[in-house]
């Protein structure tokens, strides 16, 4: 006659503790807005970086490359032809004063006509107090020594910056010269039978759990095709890596990875995507 109410009482409990970590996981999860508010805006550009905040993103993730005269530009290719009409000329080989003389705006609607691609200067001014900046580098170590000048001149909050990367020696880099920012490795994954044939192959995520205690990141950045449950989320856990995920449009996909205890989502649509969430 006792079992009934120690029953009702494990139930009540059991059902609390799931709520509970839901709820956790839920308020906890960072929506980092892709290359800016980038469904709405032209990627990469300060426009796409004001309304990210406008739509409540809690970072923005922006990339990086060097110019030919070894400043920054904040561009995703390696060349200006999808996003800044600027043909097949790679990023390397323009000066940056040529670089920011083209239009990273057009492309996306006439409404844009005339944005610049930004400077990392003036990416780092707009971030309000309390947002981040997710610093992905395009390139090797060789961009390091200006993205450190180009932080200490900024005197920013280093809180507000990651640095994330598919180019391990770069992350290396970073670990070396600037210790203290967070570091996560970005890692894609094809399912077998649909990579590339020039693709490199594919790393377990044993390998990239060990690439990332070695190089002393402090997580993984991984693609949302990764096909990982509890067990492996608790391998990453248990390595002292946070988990991130790119890039997610999708809510029910969102939904996997919140659940699953994922830090922070990607998302071209950051407001569209939190109000799908009801976050
Ligand atoms: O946030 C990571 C993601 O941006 C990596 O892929 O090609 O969009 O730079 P990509
Ligand atoms: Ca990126």
């Amino acid at each position: 006659m006792y079992l009934l109410p120690l029953v009702r009482a494990i139930r009540y409990w059991l059902s609390f503790m799931t709520s509970a970590c839901l709820l956790t996981s839920t308020f906890a999860v960072q929506i980092v807005a892709h290359r800016g508010a980038s469904f709405d805006a032209p990627e990469n550009t300060l426009a796409a970086q004001t309304l990210a905040w406008e739509q409540k993103a809690d970072a923005v993730e922006t990339d990086l490359r060097l110019s030919k005269d070894g400043k920054i530009v904040v561009i995703h290719d390696a060349t200006f032809k999808r996003t800044a009409g600027g043909g097949e000329v790679q990023v390397a080989d323009l000066s940056y004063e040529d670089a920011r003389s083209l239009d990273a705006g057009a492309w996306k609607s006439p409404q844009f006509q005339g944005e610049k691609l930004p400077s990392l200067d003036e990416q780092l001014a707009a971030i309000p107090t309390g947002k981040r900046l997710f610093i992905e580098l395009k390139v090797g170590p060789e961009i390091v020594p200006e993205l450190a000048r180009t932080l200490t001149r900024a005197g920013v909050d280093e809180r507000q910056i990651t640095i994330i990367s598919f180019n391990i020696e770069a992350l290396k880099e970073v670990r070396r010269t600037l210790p203290h920012l967070p570091t996560q490795f970005l890692v894609g994954y094809r399912a077998p039978g649909t990579a590339k044939p020039e693709s490199k192959p594919q790393p377990t995520l044993k390998e990239v759990v060990s690439q990332a205690i070695a190089g002393g990141f402090t997580g993984l950045d991984l693609q949302h095709t990764w096909p990982l449950g509890p067990a492996e989320l608790k391998t990453i856990r248990d390595a002292g890596l946070e988990l991130h995920v790119w890039t997610v449009d999708d809510p029910a996909i969102a939904r996997h990875w919140i659940d699953l205890g994922a830090t922070s989502i990607t998302t071209n649509r950051p407001g569209w995507l939190a109000e799908q969430l009801g976050l």
